[in-house]
């Protein structure tokens, strides 16, 4: 699949991909929140992950990943990130919408993340896109593919927090 941008290429992610790419992913991925992954969380085979799952390419080199699976009828995303040289240029808008339009081809009905309370940048990016709260989970977010649907705020007690540091 060709971005609009002629130097740019979405693909998905297949396991074999995945491999040849992982030190460079591991590097987009350094400054993420949380927990680095290891090899085996990279590596590891879950429900469509090798179907659901993409990579940005600038120039045959990775720029931006989305690592997701399916998870009963939502697309679950695990891993996603832009290399910081290349944010706010709408590239994680357009991981996101490769892989909304393939969850939506699937029969996925929601999409769901965690996403660490003090991440306000992917907080305000993922609001932007519609993402809200979801109701029983306390420290996720999840939004209808089709319409966008925003879920109750009140019950995520985490990401009321984070938005009001967003503000
Ligand atoms: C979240 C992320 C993937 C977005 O990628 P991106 O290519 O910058 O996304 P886009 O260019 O499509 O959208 C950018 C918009 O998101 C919002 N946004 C993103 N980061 C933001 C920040 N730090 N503060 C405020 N708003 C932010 C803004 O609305 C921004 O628009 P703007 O640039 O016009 O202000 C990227 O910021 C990233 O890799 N972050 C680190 C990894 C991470 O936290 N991943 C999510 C884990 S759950």
């Amino acid at each position: 699949m060709q971005h609009s941008s002629l130097d740019l290429e979405l693909q998905n992610l297949s396991k074999s991909k995945l491999k040849d790419y992982l030190r460079q992913l591991e590097g987009i991925d350094a400054d993420m929140l949380g927990e680095p992954w290891g090899q085996a969380q990279w590596l590891m085979d879950l429900p469509s992950k090798w179907e659901l799952s993409w990579v940005l390419l600038r120039e045959a080199r990775p720029i931006g990943f989305l690592i997701a699976s399916r998870k009963e009828s939502a697309l679950h995303i695990h891993r996603f990130a832009v290399a910081v040289n290349e944010r706010s240029k709408g590239l994680g808008g357009a991981l996101m919408a490769s892989a909304v339009r393939r969850a939506l081809e699937r029969g996925c009905v929601n999409i769901t993340l965690k996403v660490h309370y003090a991440n306000a940048g992917a907080i305000a990016f993922y609001t932007r896109l519609g993402f809200a709260a979801a109701g029983r989970q306390q420290d996720s977010l999840e939004m209808m593919g089709d319409s966008r649907r925003i879920f109750d705020l009140t019950q995520n007690f985490r990401l009321q927090t984070a938005r009001q540091h967003v503000k």
